[in-house]
């Protein structure tokens, strides 16, 4: 695996925090997300959770791409409501299925990232993420749509970072990739968040995210239903029986035999990095 030292520092001010309080969203009459309160704090938060639960639902929400009721604080100031503006905040999202430009090249799709600066500062940036993604250098001028889907992933990544984002906030990041180049992107979303710059990286790959991620939520249809630090969510009944396999789960009392039945935390326990699902703690128990 490449390494190298991380710099994807860029400009940003101050770590970005997030806090979330009663968050609602979803599309027309149809609500997706029903009171969500979390904490995206400095480093690398996972959000996890099956298909539909709202985990992409969440991520436009708070990129202004669809209208968002309840509160949100970035450094405790209130987020706007336009993306134009929420970019000048910091705040960038690398969307479900990369979206790049694959009629341009590598370069013409990392300076789309540093539209909003003005071109001597934008060259500079073009340079610093060629450093960060040296593999990006050596194809400057391939066709985007000609690389891997790996590749791919990795242009996005480092064109959201051409906007020297305060938080960088990732849908799906490893989807449909090779295991190696799971691991890849996971490792410089560890890098990109240890440099400064926080992480909010939504991932089916659940057991490589934990490994990666300081801190995670779990979403089901809507709501939260269990947080915890990365360490402890991975060892959780919750995580292990529903998300990681039977094999994965070993049950240490009775309750937890009947492989449907996860224990989760009350969302009012949310956010916090009180170990919430240390065994024997959860206090509600719900069906999947
Ligand atoms: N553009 C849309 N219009 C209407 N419903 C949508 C739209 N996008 C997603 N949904 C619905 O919102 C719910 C959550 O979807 P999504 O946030 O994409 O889930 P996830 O990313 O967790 O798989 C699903 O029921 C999905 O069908
Ligand atoms: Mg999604």
């Amino acid at each position: 695996m490449m390494w190298y030292a991380p710099s994807f520092v860029l400009g940003a001010s101050s770590h970005a925090h997030l806090k979330v309080q009663g968050l609602s969203a979803g599309y027309g009459a149809f609500l997706v997300l029903r009171d969500l309160t979390l904490e995206i704090k400095p480093g690398l938060t996972v959000i996890l959770g099956p298909n539909g639960a709202g985990k992409t639902t969440l991520l436009k929400a708070l990129s202004g791409l669809i209208p968002r009721g309840g509160e949100v604080l970035l450094n405790d100031q209130a987020l706007p409501v336009k993306t134009s503006e929420i970019v000048q905040r910091g705040m960038a999202l690398v969307a479900e299925g990369r979206q790049l430009f694959p009629q341009m090249t590598v370069t013409e799709n990392l300076e789309l990232g540093g539209w909003l600066v003005a071109k001597a500062e934008r060259t500079r940036r073009l340079e610093q993420a060629f450093n960060d993604f040296p593999k990006l250098r050596e194809r400057a001028q391939q066709l985007a749509g000609t690389m891997s889907g790996g590749e791919q992933q990795m242009v996005a990544v480092a064109r959201a970072m051409m906007s020297a984002p305060r938080l960088l906030m990732l849908d799906e990041p490893s989807l449909g990739l090779a295991p190696r180049m799971v691991d890849e992107l996971l490792a410089i979303t560890r890098r990109i968040a240890d440099s400064g710059t926080t992480v909010l990286m939504v991932e089916q790959n659940v057991k490589k995210a934990l490994a990666v991620a300081d801190r995670g939520y779990v979403l089901e249809r809507g709501t939260l239903v269990a947080s915890g630090p990365a360490a402890l969510l991975a060892r959780s009944t919750v995580i292990r029986e529903a998300y990681l396999g039977a094999g994965a789960a070993v049950s240490t009392t009775a309750t937890h035999a009947a492989k449907t039945t996860v224990r989760a935390e009350p969302v009012e326990a949310l956010p916090s990095d009180r170990p919430e699902l240390v065994e024997g703690q959860a206090q509600g128990e719900r069906t999947l």
